[in-house]
């Protein structure tokens, strides 16, 4: 698929859910609307990785940002002394943030970042609401900082490539998180974790990780549902609370995807175990969900919320 440089064009297809690559200071990100569930589902579906790692959000100017998440005052400084720019911020996510829940991987907080680039930067106004942006590569493979990276790699899994030429950055943005009383290094990246402490004045703890926010034990005691989760479940129990995946039927009103298809049990699934959780059931059971595509994401992120945990 030809590289392009029809801004306009672009957000249209991203208005249609569709995926966008685009360019950024840092790497090439690959667009998906970030309040629109199935088109964060096709951005996991296009990089093809086995579970649901969270997304950084971009917005066109920090005022969206601090409409997302709930920043506090040193976050806001860092905002306003590294925006735009090779910086990404995580916070807790905002009470009434529009943005997808499956972008959040499920987790209570955001990753926001207001991106340096003439061309990310045009797109973002155009469209007019945030974008996810995970480098636009397949999983396991290295980050792109070309339009022909991208298109070799991902060109036949995408809607449309934008060509903003060599990334000047080529790493990643540093990520920050203001989740815990001191800010914490979560990865090192375009803005050196000096610059940080220097502006902010203190001293960050470093937590770097290469793809994955916390150990999967921590992601799961934070935010496994408090009923009890059972997998591979044909027929609910009584009183249970029965998760589909295929046509309603007599087990309830819950189906992950009455069509049967992934993409659209990805979109739906946090969504549908905060609604199920929020009714107080003891027990959700929950369908074979067929074990390829999107589908070892979902089993992966359905087994972390069955296992046992310590509720301490
Ligand atoms: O430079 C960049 O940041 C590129 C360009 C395209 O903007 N984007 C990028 O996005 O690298 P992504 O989604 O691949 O980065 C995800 C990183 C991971 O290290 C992830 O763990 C962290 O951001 N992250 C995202 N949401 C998080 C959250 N809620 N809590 C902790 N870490 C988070
Ligand atoms: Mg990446």
């Amino acid at each position: 698929m030809p590289a392009l440089n029809d801004i306009a064009a672009a957000a249209e297809v991203l208005k249609a859910g569709d995926l966008v690559a685009f360019p950024t200071e840092t790497v090439y990100g690959l667009g998906a609307d970030a309040t629109n569930d199935r088109a964060v589902a096709r951005v996991y579906a296009a990089k093809g990785r086995p579970a649901f790692n969270p997304l950084i959000v971009h917005v066109a100017e920090a005022q969206a940002a601090f409409r997302l998440g709930t920043f506090p005052e040193t976050a806001r400084i860092l905002a306003r002394d590294f925006w735009p720019g090779p910086l990404t911020i995580v916070t807790p996510r905002a009470p009434d943030c529009p943005v997808s829940l499956l972008a959040s991987a499920g987790l209570p907080s955001i990753a926001v970042r207001v991106p340096d680039h003439p061309v990310a930067l045009d797109l973002l106004h155009k469209f007019g609401r945030p974008l996810v942006g995970p480098s636009a590569n397949p999983s396991g493979r290295i980050s792109p900082t070309t339009a022909e990276h991208v298109r070799r790699h991902l060109g036949s899994r995408i809607a449309m490539i934008l060509d903003g030429g060599r990334c000047k950055v080529g790493v990643e943005s540093t990520v920050v998180s203001f989740l815990e009383s001191s800010p914490k290094l979560l990865r090192h990246g375009g803005i050196s974790q000096a610059e940080i402490e220097r502006v902010t004045g203190l001293t960050l703890t470093v937590e770097a990780h290469s793809e994955r926010p916390r150990a999967p034990g921590q992601l799961l005691s934070h935010y496994a549902p408090r009923a009890e989760i059972r997998l591979n479940v044909e027929a609910p129990r009584n009183g249970e609370a029965y998760l589909g995946f295929g046509p309603l039927h007599a087990h309830g009103p819950y189906s992950l995807s009455p069509s049967g298809d992934l993409i659209e049990a990805a979109a739906s699934l946090f969504r549908l175990l905060h609604d199920i959780d929020a009714t107080g059931v003891r027990s959700i059971a929950v369908a074979p969900i067929p074990h390829h595509g999107l589908g070892e994401a979902i089993n992966d992120r359905l087994m972390r919320a069955a296992a046992p945990r310590d509720r301490a």
